[in-house]
């Protein structure tokens, strides 16, 4: 079980008004971070994530021999390992982060020695079986508890797979991406939907080289990866929780500069747009070949109004979906939100968890078993929100408190620094009491 330490008391909010630059994006950090430290030579990286996920995998990868060093104005500096690791004496602890775990798995697969990866309670609850198909199809030596972490891998050599995903997962394709990286002959991964490429893109930074098709990626391995200097753009998915606070408040005004915009991260600025937001996309630049921008919002002056994720459009926003259903009641006809029975194996059960603290806060809504309906047009009172430990449930409920009646209290704030420990700070800044 897990328990809740800090509480947050949220206050409503007239309006949100102001300009931010957000920390770096976490599935960046996670890859540039790995790479960077399995890679031949120094890398420099500004506006690293500062997310506890993103330091569990500094701190793997910094038990697996790779130097991690924190400069000056937040630069993070990774000296890598040369494409060896160095088996670390106990196991490699991934704390709450699923992409850690999933993702160090396929680096490890094919190197040499015996690694355990441990996780939190969380964690330990999460599929693991997703990896272990396709790593076993390639000859890896990995176990898994009863579906789950703790995860012992015997580093063996591996052969090259034509893998199709059976459940859209950029962690997964990265798994295997990173085992074919190390394995002499081509390596392919085919997914029914686009999931984002960050990966793909870290890859030829560093130096790799890759084919990609539609729906497929190919790797021919063994490739050498170099170091790199790059500027981590802000985080989209942290940027969400503002984007929604901001689209709530007929008057507001919100300008995010320096924010990571990859088409296959950038949905919710269709959504947004969708319910009726004014969105504005300026400076589009291009670094490391992800795309970087300012985005601008103002909310429609008449209210949100209503649109329905489903089908594709659901894996592209999964992150972003607790969120969007938490300001359901808000809009004036719901939000309607299926095919993202995923949700429920994330950090936390996010379809029960949305549920029972809309519900807590006097909502209607209704629960599917691969989503939910919230229909528009409600009133909220402000209430005890269970963040059961999951920093987007977290961050969700402070936003859907600003438009509440009366002050909400948020129980397990602190899980919000797993991804942005800036959250409650920033959003003072912007809401207008
Ligand atoms: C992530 C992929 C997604 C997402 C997670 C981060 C990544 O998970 O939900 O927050 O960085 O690759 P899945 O790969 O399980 O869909």
């Amino acid at each position: 079980m897990h328990t809740a330490t800090e509480e947050r008391i949220v206050r409503p909010a007239r309006n949100v008004l102001g300009s931010l630059r957000l920390p770096g994006d976490k599935s960046i950090s996670h890859r540039y971070g790995m790479l960077a430290a399995f890679a031949q030579g120094a890398s420099r990286f500004s506006n690293f994530s500062t997310g506890a996920d993103c330091a569990s995998t500094l701190k793997c990868m910094e038990a697996l021999g790779a130097t991690v060093r924190h400069l000056d104005e937040g630069i993070v500096e990774v000296t890598g390992v040369g494409g060896r690791v160095t088996p670390s004496e106990g196991p490699l602890d991934c704390g709450n982060s699923g992409s850690t775990m999933r993702m160090i798995s396929g680096l490890l697969a094919p190197q040499q020695g015996s690694f355990t990866l441990i996780g939190d309670d969380s964690l330990s609850r999460r599929p693991m079986e997703r990896i272990r198909k396709p790593l076993a199809e390639m000859g890896a030596r990995l176990t898994l508890t009863d579906g789950h972490a703790p995860i012992i891998i015997e580093g063996t050599p591996l052969r090259p797979i034509d893998y199709t995903t059976p459940v859209p997962s950029a962690q997964v394709k990265t798994c295997v991406l990173l085992a074919g990286l190390q394995t002499p002959g081509l390596t392919t991964v085919r997914e029914s939907v686009r999931t984002r490429d960050h990966s793909e893109l870290a890859l030829r930074a560093f130096g790799a080289e890759l084919e990609r098709t539609l729906d497929s990626i190919s790797i021919r391995g063994p490739q050498t990866l170099h170091g790199i200097e790059a500027a981590v753009p802000g985080d989209l998915s942290s940027a969400a929780f503002f984007l929604c606070a901001a689209a709530l408040f007929p008057g507001s005004g919100l300008i995010l500069d320096w924010l990571g915009l990859n088409p296959t991260r950038a949905a919710l600025l269709d959504v947004l747009t969708a319910l009726g937001a004014n969105i504005a996309v300026l400076n589009l630049e291009e670094k490391n070949a992800e795309l970087v921008g300012t985005v601008q919002v103002t909310a429609p002056r008449d209210g949100l109004t209503t649109t329905a994720i489903t089908g594709a459009l659901a894996a592209q926003l999964i992150d972003e979906l607790p969120v969007l259903a938490a300001i359901g009641p808000y809009t004036s006809g719901g939000i309607r939100i299926r095919d993202a029975k995923e949700l429920r194996v994330k950090e936390s059960d996010r379809i029960a968890l949305v549920v029972k603290n809309l519900r807590a806060m006097g909502a209607e809504v209704m629960e599917f078993e691969d989503g939910l309906d919230v229909p528009g047009g409600q009133r909220l009172h402000g209430a005890t929100i269970d963040a059961g430990g999951d920093h987007r449930i977290a961050m969700a409920f402070s936003v859907a408190a600003l438009r509440a009646e009366g002050e909400t209290l948020i129980q397990g704030a602190e899980s919000a620094a797993i991804s942005f420990p800036e959250f409650f700070t920033l959003l003072d800044q912007v809401a207008e009491r």
